[in-house]
């Protein structure tokens, strides 16, 4: 009998995902659930086929020298990789798939979410509900800051970013964006590009990040780049915390520079700076911009299916390449 393959599963996944890989693999988990820690992962890899990680698994050039010789590809549940050290991966021959195109709906939903949640002022709204501080009408109270006829900067053009300006302009907006390659005009319409990230801020009454968090773009937002946008602007990140140096978006926040930020996503999170908590005008959410029953099972079924594809030696549908 053909042995199935081993594969080291860091998390738990949607029904479906889990049946399949209970179905079709050896799966290893941890004991009662909890999270792997590093030598943990390291051992349950020993002699595995395969893995399957998320963002929340450090696989970095110490994990990836160390890692057992049988391990062929890992494969992230995510279109971040960040968390993965490639050149590590590339000197051990491991293929590192992830989960691109799938979530690209989802996210971009979400950055609609947080740009009104932020703009419209949802987080203090809702606590005046749910407190019960809510007693009489106001012609005044949270007002809050309309994107019609606005301008939004979308930092990072890839698909997620594409899909947010879709959306925006179903709101009216005027998209600008900044990305390291010019976009098409059949793909990206009469989309205005900034050849130089600092001039997109100058325009970006709204800004959206979407962009991964690399070497280049690592801290994009700090005291400076945030005093280039227009005063009241409003912030989103969908993309990671990374891009962000905190203590200064909250100094903006605090001064009223930025008016507002919708965030889903921390650097160092699940902990997130408490000086956001403090603050009324953030609206905030546990990074869950993949998180819908859809795209969840579309993005196990993919990293799935790029296990199975380099097991079986066929053509992978979604490898990390230089070009990814
Ligand atoms: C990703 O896939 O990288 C997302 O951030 C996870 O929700």
């Amino acid at each position: 009998m053909v042995r199935k393959p081993i594969v080291v599963v860091t998390s738990h996944f949607i029904d479906a995902v889990e049946t399949r890989i209970d179905r079709e693999y050896e799966a290893r988990r941890s004991k009662n659930g909890a999270s792997f820690k590093s030598e943990e992962l390291l051992a349950a890899a020993e002699g595995a086929d395969a893995m399957l990680v998320t963002m929340a698994d450090r696989i970095d050039a110490e994990f990836l020298k160390r890692v057992s010789a049988s391990v062929k590809v890992i494969a992230t549940y995510s279109v971040g990789y960040d968390h993965i050290d490639l050149r590590a991966a590339a000197e051990r021959k491991i293929a590192i798939a992830f989960t691109p195109g799938v979530e690209t709906d989802a996210v971009a939903d979400l950055a609609m979410l947080l740009l009104l949640g932020a703009s419209r002022r949802a987080y203090e709204a809702q606590e005046l509900v749910r407190s019960g501080a809510w007693k009489s009408s106001s012609a005044t109270a949270l007002l809050g800051w309309q994107p019609t006829g606005k301008n939004l900067g979308i930092f990072g053009m890839g698909h997620i970013g594409q899909a947010v300006a879709r959306r925006a302009r179903g709101f009216g907006m005027k998209i600008h964006y900044y990305n390291p390659i010019r976009i098409a005009e059949e793909t990206v319409g009469d989309a205005i590009f900034h050849d130089d990230p600092l001039d997109l801020l100058r325009v970006s009454a709204f800004l959206s990040l979407n962009a991964p968090d690399s070497k280049e773009t690592h801290h994009f937002l700090y005291a400076k780049t945030l005093q280039l946008l227009p005063p009241g602007a409003i912030v989103v990140n969908t993309a990671r915390g990374g891009l962000i140096v905190d203590e200064e978006l909250i100094a903006a926040l605090q001064s009223g520079h930025v008016a507002a930020a919708g965030l889903d996503v921390f650097e160092g999170e699940p902990k997130l700076h408490p000086g956001y908590l403090a603050l009324k005008n953030t609206f905030l959410l546990p990074h869950i911009g993949s998180a819908t029953v859809e795209t969840r099972t579309a993005m196990g079924m993919l990293a799935l299916d790029n296990i199975d594809a380099v097991l079986s030696g066929t053509p992978a549908p979604s490898l990390v390449t230089r070009d990814s």
